[in-house]
């Protein structure tokens, strides 16, 4: 049996920062409110210059390089995205392009925030039927440049930058299971609604029910995740979820009984970048080497769609 295991991650997060303060001065908000709502104080933004595949490309080249192998040997390149460079072709493309490599299969994933989980539930699928052996899978958003900047529910929680994991084949279990869901009737809750009428092309979102089915679900998929996999809530080593909401981040850990030094939180200085949140988080804790080798991780996210998927991996 073959089955896959992450060898190398990167990440990136661009130079300019957006604080709370910086917010105070756009809107009718305030650095309490902020912090204490969503336990964010600042956010990273691209550079008008830069590109969603910009950001791809610096992540990519930090995970490849942790994961020792030649890039040549890629033979397939996801990336999940909301906000990619153009309409088409897909940033994966354009990223294949930037790291020079040569006819690799490349394609986008998009399932907005739960975005990284769907592109490792396909890796995985990919490795273990042997339809490739080594995957580059870049979790990339560039939230600013959906962003309406005069909508206070909505513009404080955004940020920018890019995670990137290499996944091998592998004789012993790396990602032990993965589980991902959608549910179509609630698109018009976070969504974009763009490109078909040209009206508007940023985020709207009823943040509140949004937030209160986002806790109920994750609950749920940790349960899911557990059962499949045989384990009991102490067998979890770490956390590293989605950064929407510390509230939603703290729901979760109560839920698996973890105290909060368990949980890998980055939100206080990411924001909520979207797909690219988990794998920024996942490459700070180890980087950090708080995550070790052997240890049992557990990553979910919800978002857009609804969508919302989970995934449990040995490091
Ligand atoms: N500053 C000050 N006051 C504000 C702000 C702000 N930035 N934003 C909203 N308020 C006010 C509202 O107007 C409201 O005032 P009112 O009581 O006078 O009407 C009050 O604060 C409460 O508003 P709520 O929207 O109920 O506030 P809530 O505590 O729910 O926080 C938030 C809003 C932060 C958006 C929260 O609901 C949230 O995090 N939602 C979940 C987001 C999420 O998980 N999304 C999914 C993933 S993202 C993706 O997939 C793309």
């Amino acid at each position: 049996m073959s089955f896959s295991k992450i060898i190398g991650t990167g990440s990136y997060l661009p130079e300019k920062i957006l604080t709370n303060h910086d917010l105070e001065k756009l809107l009718d908000t305030s650095d309490e409110w902020i912090t204490t709502r969503t336990g964010i104080k600042q956010r990273h933004i691209i550079d008008k210059d830069q590109k969603t595949s910009d950001m791809a490309y610096e992540a990519a080249i930090k995970a490849i390089n942790a994961a020792k192998i030649d890039k040549n040997t890629i033979d397939l390149i996801i990336v999940a995205t909301t906000t990619p460079d153009k309409v088409f072709p897909s940033t994966a493309c354009t990223l294949q392009n930037k790291l020079e490599i040569d006819g690799c299969p490349a394609f986008d994933v998009q399932a907005v925030c739960s975005g990284f989980i769907y592109g490792l539930s396909i890796a995985d699928k990919y490795i273990k039927t042997r339809s490739a052996r080594t995957v580059l899978l870049v979790g990339v958003d560039a939230m600013s440049t959906i962003t309406d900047y005069t909508d206070r529910g909505n513009a404080i929680l955004w940020g920018d930058g890019a995670g990137a994991v290499v996944l091998s084949n592998s004789h012993e279990p790396g990602i032990l299971s993965t589980h991902i869901h959608a549910q179509g009737k609630y698109e018009d809750m976070l969504h974009v609604p763009r490109k078909i009428d040209q009206s508007k092309d940023t985020i709207e979102m009823v943040g509140n029910q949004v937030f209160k089915i986002a806790v109920k679900t994750l609950d749920k998929i940790v349960d899911e995740t557990l059962e499949a996999n045989n384990l009991r809530k102490s067998d979890i080593d770490w956390l590293v979820p989605h950064q929407a909401n510390i509230r939603i981040l703290e729901a979760t850990a109560k839920k698996l009984s973890l105290s909060m030094d368990k949980v890998i939180v980055t939100i206080d200085r990411h924001g909520n970048t979207s797909a690219a949140s988990i794998p920024l988080a996942l490459d700070e804790g180890i980087q950090a080497s708080k995550i070790l080798p052997d240890q049992l991780v557990l990553m979910e996210a919800f978002g857009g769609g609804f969508t919302w998927g989970s995934a449990l991996i040995r490091i």
